[in-house]
Order: structure tokens, then C-alpha cells, then sequence
């Protein structure tokens, strides 16, 4: 059985969606930067020191996304981010209105925006329309989310990819009818997008999205477990900060600076400055391959309702409308977890998001597919890397084919 045959081999970790590694320049520039140990907010040339090398990576992560640096501010990461996002909206608003906010999002959000807002809904301070994605694409429909607005609309925040079946949103054309909205409404809505799982993967600037607030993930990115809010400069409203204190980040994010970390996103932002193509190009040929093998040793069925059968697997989606790394495969008669307990020796990957693990099914994939609860538990998400092989990808394939007569 496939035990004995890749007994001696490394797993392969087809997990890049989860985290990333970090890439090697990134790490030396982490570990250089831990000697350039001043507090950025001291006047003596330690400090002025730490706090060029926090605006060099200002600079770096503002040129990623076409942005400026003014616009970023560095958080702990992705669920910071996407708080300090909602958070700004809602006192925009606020500060204008005695009325109740509105948040208009989808159904298939990270639980970083999720969670949050059912938080502020059950506390009554914001109203939240959580607009469903259209089952069998796992996209949401623009006419339909334009079609929440109301009057006390203050946020419109929708990913720009999903985590779990890595489609991407048609989010620029739903920033596009917001900013024509705005033009007449005395408040504007704010939009924003988790660009967690894009960056790193694909090309993302926020004036062709026309954004106004997005989240940058460093782990997602072969760097550090920090990250950004992207932030377009307005004289209409501000960031409204989580954090006070000292008043580091610009009076925007109290607290120290985390000089390595921030070094780190910033020449991880470097590199996706100067490779994105050959990384992107390297992830779609690798996925390709992967999915290609998968066609060839089982049956791919392309109809996306009753059961599967053990040696199926179906997929759904339009290669424009997904990330390059990620196919997310429901293999059929067996679940996920069988799979990844079987194979541990041999493949590293997941059921779903990291961060519910442990829960049974993805409430993203039933959203997203026409599946009942059997369809999600058959669901694995793999998704390669920058270093991904051919070599790796062969083992995966004949491991899966192994358990699958
Ligand atoms: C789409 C998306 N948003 C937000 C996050 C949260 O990032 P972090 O856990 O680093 O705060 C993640 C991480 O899994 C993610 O995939």
C-alpha cells in the first residue's frame, strides 16, 4: 500500500494558502534587521536608523499595490487589518449621521470580516447585509450587492479572492458602481477588499480597483506574520485608529514598531515588486499539472449535484475567475480528512480554511457549490507554491491514485 512506497519521502505541502515559508532574502533581511534594535520614535541616530528602514519598507509595500506611502500602515495582520478597515467606516459614518450604519459583504468572507461584524451587529451598532454568492460560480453577483445600498451604507467590503475555492470577486466592477454612487450621496461608501490571498499571486493595484481601504497579509506573501491596511489618502474621511498610544504608524497604530517584521513584509513586497510574473506564471503551470494529472488518473465528473463515486473528482470553475495556485478538488467517495490522514506522510494540505480546521464542513463551500454537506467533506483545497515541482506534484498524484481503487 502506499505506506511502504513513500515511506522515506518528505511531504509535500500543498498548503501555500494557509501560509508561505519565508522566501530567503526575506529572512536575512529579518535577521540583519535584528540589530538595528533603536526605538523608531527616538531622535538619537538609533532610532532614525530603525525608522528609515520602517519607511524604505513603507515605500516597498506601497509600490506592490501602486500605492503611496502615506497610504500604509503597518498591523499585525490580515484580522488587524480588516478590523481597523471595518472600524474606520463605521466612525466615518458615524461622525456624520445619528443613524445606524449599514455594511454590505458576501457570504464567503474570511472570518476575519465575518466574525467582526457579527459582533457589532448583535451590539446594534452597525447593520450588516450579508449578500449570498451565486451557488455553482462561488462569485457574488454585482448587480445584486449594488442593490443593498441604502441611504446609511458606509462600508462595501468584499475579497478580492477566496481563501478556500481561490475565486476571485468581481470586485473593481463593484468598487465602479459604488464610486458612481458616491458622486451624489453626502456621506460616501467606503470599499474595501481583502486582498489577502491575491497579493503575491497576481497583479493587484488599488487605483484600477479603485480602492479605498485594502488588507496586505505578509505571511500569504513568503513574508513575516505581519501585515498592512492600505489606506487612499482623502480629505472626506480618515483612518480611524484601534490603537492609541504613543502614537506611532502617524498617529494611526499605537505601539512600537516591529522593525525586523516590517523590514521583512517590506522585502517580501520586493520581491513580488520584481517577480510576480515568473511567480505567477510558475503557480499556473503547476496547478495546471496538478489538475491535468488528476484528470488522468480519475474520472472527472462535470455535472455539480447528486454523488460521487470513489475514483470521481469534480471541480468548478472558469480559469479567469481563479487564483493561479489553488484548485480546490472534491474527490469522491471518501472526505477530505480520510485523505489527509492516510496520506500524511506524503501531502500536506487542507480540508478548509486553517483556522477552522477542526469545525466539519465549510460553510465557504456550501455557499460557494451546489453541494450538501457530503459534497464539502469530500473537498480537499491544494494549493502549490514558488517552489512546487513537477517531481512533487507526480508523488501527490500517484499517492491520491493509490487510495482511490
Ligand atoms: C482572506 C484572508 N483574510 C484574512 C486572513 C487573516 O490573516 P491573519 O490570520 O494573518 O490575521 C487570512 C488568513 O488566513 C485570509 O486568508
Amino acid at each position: 500500500m502506499a505506506e511502504s512506497i513513500f515511506m522515506d519521502v518528505k511531504p509535500v505541502y500543498l498548503d501555500y494558502n494557509a501560509t508561505t515559508p519565508l522566501a530567503p532574502e526575506v529572512r536575512s533581511a529579518i535577521v540583519d534587521s535584528l540589530d538595528n534594535w533603536g526605538n523608531p520614535s527616538s531622535a538619537h541616530y538609533l532610532g532614525v536608523q530603525a525608522k528609515k528602514a520602517i519607511e524604505k519598507a513603507r515605500g516597498q509595500v506601497a509600490s506592490m499595490i501602486g500605492a503611496k506611502s502615506s497610504e500604509i500602515t503597518f498591523t499585525s495582520g490580515g484580522t488587524e487589518s480588516n478590523h481597523l478597515a471595518i472600524w474606520t467606516a463605521i466612525h466615518h459614518f458615524r461622525e456624520r449621521s445619528k443613524k445606524t450604519p449599514q455594511i454590505i459583504t458576501t457570504n464567503i468572507e474570511h472570518s476575519a470580516i465575518l466574525e467582526p461584524l457579527r459582533k457589532l451587529e448583535n451590539e446594534g451598532v452597525c447593520q450588516v447585509d450579508y449578500v449570498p454568492v451565486v451557488k455553482g460560480t462561488g462569485r457574488v453577483s454585482v448587480a445584486e450587492l449594488v442593490s443593498t445600498v441604502t441611504d446609511c451604507t458606509c462600508l462595501v467590503t468584499v475579497m478580492m479572492a477566496n481563501n478556500e475555492t481561490g475565486i476571485i470577486q468581481p470586485v473593481k466592477q463593484i468598487f465602479r458602481e459604488i464610486t458612481a454612487l458616491n458622486m451624489t450621496r453626502n456621506i460616501p461608501i467606503l470599499v474595501h477588499t481583502d486582498a489577502a490571498q491575491t497579493i503575491g499571486k497576481l497583479d493587484v493595484n488599488v487605483d484600477d480597483l479603485q480602492a479605498d481601504l485594502l488588507t496586505i497579509v505578509g505571511h500569504k506573501f513568503y513574508g513575516p506574520r505581519i501585515g498592512a491596511l492600505y489606506h487612499r489618502g482623502s480629505d472626506k474621511w480618515k483612518v480611524s485608529p484601534l490603537l492609541l498610544g504613543g502614537g506611532q504608524e502617524y498617529g494611526l497604530r499605537a505601539g512600537t514598531e516591529n522593525t525586523p517584521m516590517i523590514v521583512g513584509i517590506g522585502q517580501a513586497a520586493e520581491l513580488v515588486n520584481t517577480n510576480l510574473d515568473v511567480y505567477t506564471n510558475h503557480m499556473r503551470k503547476m496547478r495546471d499539472y496538478l489538475r491535468d494529472g488528476l484528470i488522468r488518473k480519475f474520472n472527472l465528473v462535470l455535472e455539480d449535484t447528486g454523488t460521487l463515486d470513489l475514483g470521481q473528482v469534480l471541480w468548478r470553475y472558469v480559469d479567469i475567475n481563479m487564483l493561479p495556485n489553488t484548485l480546490s478538488v472534491r474527490f469522491g467517495g471518501t472526505t477530505g480528512s480520510s485523505i489527509l490522514h492516510q496520506l500524511n506522510h506524503i501531502l500536506i494540505a487542507s480540508t478548509g480554511a486553517a483556522c477552522h480546521s477542526g469545525d466539519k464542513v465549510s460553510q465557504t463551500l456550501l455557499n460557494s457549490w451546489n453541494w450538501e454537506e457530503e459534497g464539502a467533506r469530500q473537498t480537499l483545497r491544494l494549493s502549490v507554491g514558488r517552489e512546487t515541482s513537477k517531481e512533487q506534484l507526480d508523488l501527490v498524484l500517484d499517492a491520491l491514485e493509490s487510495i482511490s481503487r
